[in-house]
């Protein structure tokens, strides 16, 4: 009986799959996540201060401080909430913002907590008022506070919690209120990876998934993946089938190449939406400065489908600029898709 309840156990870590090209990609995601911050590519401030977090905290016997990860999705704040619980030799308990909706499912996992456990908070931004009342005091004085019963004869009683660690993350730090940012000790930004680190981890990938491919079709599906490694790894996937299917297995950089371009992935790694916004801005609002919400009706694309994952990669890039009038497109976007530019103040031809 007991047996059984273990095997069902939601919060029992995740198996590898055993063979993970048999799986979802998901799965496959998992099983390529690294488990230690050693394992880990790039983000080297990051990790660096991870480090001293960890081997203090280590050092003193206690629970780790709590952490915020904040930056655009697939940068590895999931997998550092894990690499942090490897590192602490702690449970990791994952849940969300939207799927804590009231105070009492807050208390319940809280109250299952052991010393030390990490309870991985994902999408922060989206945790309800009444929970986050409910969090402070849990994350400043490890207790909770609770009323039982209703009207002249409700009582508050005040439970202690063992120490434990929210690491929290967040796509938009700006959506974390002032007090519950305040409640971390440690807040730390993720950046896009660089060319290196993204080569380094598409050839682990590789050799981990078995992929057959040569270093300069690597470094190939490496720049074209946005500094992302989820989208690396989605890239890998995608041109290791058509090697397979229209080469003879080997994902060479003409191959990468070609597979790259049918995807609709271009040398800088824009994909249709970010051409699509780009475009919207130059080719309907003459360049800007345009709202947000005017061109994501124009392309049909959710606001914040744009504003998470779309603008931070062209903000970085230089391509758009965010101005108070809305967002302008810049002279390198410009030349990128191959269109005229036309300085301000001088007449455009039509
Ligand atoms: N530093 C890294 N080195 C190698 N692989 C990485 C690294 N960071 C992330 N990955 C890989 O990228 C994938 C995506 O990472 P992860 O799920 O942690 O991103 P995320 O920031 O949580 O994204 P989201 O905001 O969408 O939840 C993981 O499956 C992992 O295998
Ligand atoms: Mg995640």
């Amino acid at each position: 009986m007991v047996a059984l309840f273990i095997c069902y156990n939601p919060f029992m870590p995740k198996q590898r799959p055993l063979d993970p090209e048999s799986k979802p990609d998901d799965r496959v995601d998992n099983a390529l996540r690294p488990q230690k911050l050693a394992d880990l590519i790039g983000q080297d401030q990051v990790k660096e201060n991870l480090s001293i977090l960890i081997d203090a905290a280590k050092h003193r016997g206690e629970a780790l401080d709590h952490v915020l990860f904040y930056g655009p999705p697939g940068l590895g704040k999931t997998t550092l909430a894990h690499v942090l619980g490897n590192e602490m030799g702690v449970n990791v308990k994952v849940t969300a913002g939207p799927a804590i909706e009231r105070a009492g499912d807050l208390a319940a996992i809280l109250t299952n907590l052991r010393a030390g456990d990490v309870i991985f908070i994902d999408e922060i931004h989206r945790l309800g008022r009444a929970v986050e009342e409910v969090l402070y005091p849990a994350m400043e004085d490890f207790s909770l506070d609770i009323v039982i019963g209703k009207g002249p004869s409700a009582r508050s009683l005040r439970l202690k919690l063992p120490r434990f660690t929210v690491v929290g993350a967040t796509t938009r730090l700006a959506l974390v209120t002032a007090p519950l940012r305040a409640r971390f000790g440690a807040v730390y930004r993720l950046d896009y990876y660089d060319i290196e680190a993204m080569r380094l981890i598409v050839a682990r990938a590789a050799g981990m998934l078995k992929v057959s491919a040569d270093e300069s079709g690597i470094r190939e599906v490496a720049k074209r993946a946005r500094g992302t490694p989820r989208i690396a790894l989605r890239l890998l996937r995608r041109v290791r089938d058509f090697a397979q299917v229209r080469a003879d297995g080997t994902i060479t950089q003409s191959v990468a190449k070609e597979a790259l371009d049918l995807l609709q992935v271009d040398p800088l790694g824009l994909d249709d939406v970010d051409r699509r916004v780009l475009r919207t801005i130059i080719e309907k609002y003459n360049g800007g400065p345009v709202g947000l919400n005017t061109i994501a009706a124009s392309i049909s694309e959710e606001q914040d489908t744009i504003m998470d994952v779309v603008e931070p990669y062209l903000l970085q890039l230089g391509f758009l600029d965010r101005t108070p009038q809305g967002r302008v497109a810049t002279k390198s976007a410009y030349e990128h898709l191959g269109l005229d530019y036309v300085e301000e103040g001088q007449p455009r031809l039509l």
